[in-house]
């Protein structure tokens, strides 16, 4: 799912740069390897990321249009590796005051997504992959609102972790892998950026 917080050309980042410039909290590092369906790196892929704060709340819920925080466009090194730091997500409350939130009640259900970070790869002649990771300690991580995790998207942090190129941070190992694309793919991206969305004229009338 894209969901309605993606916004395009978010900060453009060196690896191990924070995408947390205004929001608080526990630091942790996200990294791992972007790979084509062979298992090898593919260099320079682009990693986009958007995540809610330690809060549960994205920059656009807090800040005027012209503030993004808590996102950022990565570039993988020459063997596809990526790694950042950011701040732990908090799971939110979807928005309950419309006919989204009735049928939700309806059906006896919490409106809660559990935390997760939001991921957008690309990298020419691969197909573009929408997704996004979840923290398993969360109490919502079973009943997510919106049907969203599935359990290959289930991670946590670890400490101390050898591998993580941030060590003394909990860090979160995750490879990505993109598929080839068929000639003249279109993205198949579903959604927009919503400080995108202007108003349309008012229709002349006769
Ligand atoms: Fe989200």
């Amino acid at each position: 799912m894209l969901g309605p917080f993606y916004r395009q050309d978010s900060p453009l980042r060196e690896l191990g740069e924070s995408i947390a410039a205004e929001a608080g909290g526990p630091e942790i590092c996200i990294y791992g390897r972007v790979l084509n369906s062979s298992g090898r790196g593919i260099p320079n892929a682009s990693v986009q990321i958007w995540q809610s704060d330690d809060h549960g709340v994205y920059d656009l819920q807090k800040h005027d249009p012209s503030v993004m925080d808590m996102r950022g466009t990565f570039h993988a090194d020459s063997q596809g590796r990526y790694h950042l730091r950011t701040v732990r997500p908090l799971g939110y409350l979807i928005p309950m005051d419309g006919p989204v939130g009735d049928m939700i009640r309806a059906q006896h259900r919490h409106g809660y997504r559990p935390a997760h970070i939001h991921f957008l790869i690309g990298a020419p002649a691969h197909r573009e992959l929408v997704t996004a990771l979840y923290l398993r300690n969360d109490d919502h991580i079973d009943s997510d609102t919106v049907f969203g995790v599935t359990e290959s998207l289930v991670t946590e942090t670890r400490l101390n972790d050898p591998s993580s190129p941030l060590p003394n941070l909990p860090s979160i190992r995750f490879d990505f892998t993109l598929g080839a694309a068929a000639a003249a793919e279109a993205s198949g991206r579903v959604g927009a950026d919503p400080s995108q969305i202007t108003k349309r004229p008012a229709l002349a009338s006769h």
